[in-house]
């Protein structure tokens, strides 16, 4: 399938239509990003990391009997997936304490959290992402009340899966944003799961392998994200 015009550009993705009106094209570009958009950095081969970073989760994600919008890796930076109705909400679930959550509550960083916990944030750069709940949802109409629980499942499921597959490769996760979208009733994982919508943690010494080292100027980020990769058994060329 070809890329034709663009539906939409991301902060570090660009989606195209293909010919088939059901399918789109995700290209990861080189763009990093942090603070809504403030701080923004060009690296180098970041595109085809995230790509088959991504690819490779959610391939393994498939296997386990989740459905995701992936469909096939078409280049080292794009891949063909399934266009999907999405939901404009943020799910971000959290197995220990960091970032945004630290903040709000002034709470240790690493608190282990059981059970975990699932936040919502409503999809809107000019408001920063606002953190919402279930009534929001129910009351301006972003959810129905049934898929909200079917989404919470689901995304346990997806830590259950995720956080044994990094924890054999020495990796903890620490916390993870996901986002859904709808083809015909059925809930479809879409977007990506990479090192830039997760936190992973070296379990030897606790070092950060995320986009926290950007958030931070912290380490170094494409080093780190290759690490991640190459755990997971992923070939970069
Ligand atoms: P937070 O601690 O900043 O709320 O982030 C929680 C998780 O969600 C973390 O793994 C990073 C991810 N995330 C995104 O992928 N995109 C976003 O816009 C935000 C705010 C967080």
């Amino acid at each position: 399938m070809q890329k034709q015009s663009e539906l939409y550009r991301g902060k570090s993705k660009t989606v195209y239509h293909t010919e088939k009106k059901d399918y789109l094209i995700i290209k990861f570009r080189d763009e990093i990003s942090a603070n809504n958009g403030i701080k923004v950095k060009q690296l180098s081969r970041k595109g085809t990391l995230n790509n088959k970073i991504n690819y490779f989760i959610m391939t393994k994600l498939q296997e386990n009997g989740i459905p995701t919008h992936i469909e096939e890796l078409i280049s080292k930076n794009e891949v063909l997936v399934k266009n999907l109705k999405m939901i404009p909400v943020e799910f971000v679930l959290r197995n220990l304490a960091e970032g945004s959550l630290v903040k709000r509550l002034n709470i240790q960083k690493g608190t282990i959290l059981n059970p975990p916990i699932f936040e919502l944030f409503l999809k809107n750069d000019v408001q920063c992402d606002p953190m919402i709940n279930e009534s929001y949802c129910e009351t301006f109409g972003w959810i129905n009340k049934n898929t909200l629980i079917d989404i919470h499942m689901i995304t346990l499921k997806i830590n259950k899966v995720l956080s044994k597959l990094f924890s054999d490769i020495g990796i903890i996760l620490v916390d993870f944003k996901l986002e859904f979208g709808m083809i015909d009733n059925q809930i479809v994982l879409g977007d990506e799961f990479s090192p830039d919508t997760a936190r992973l943690w070296n379990k030897e010494n606790m070092e950060k392998m995320d986009k926290d080292l950007f958030r931070e100027d912290s380490g170094e980020i494409i080093q780190a994200y290759e690490s991640v990769g190459y755990r997971l058994g992923i070939e970069f060329n």
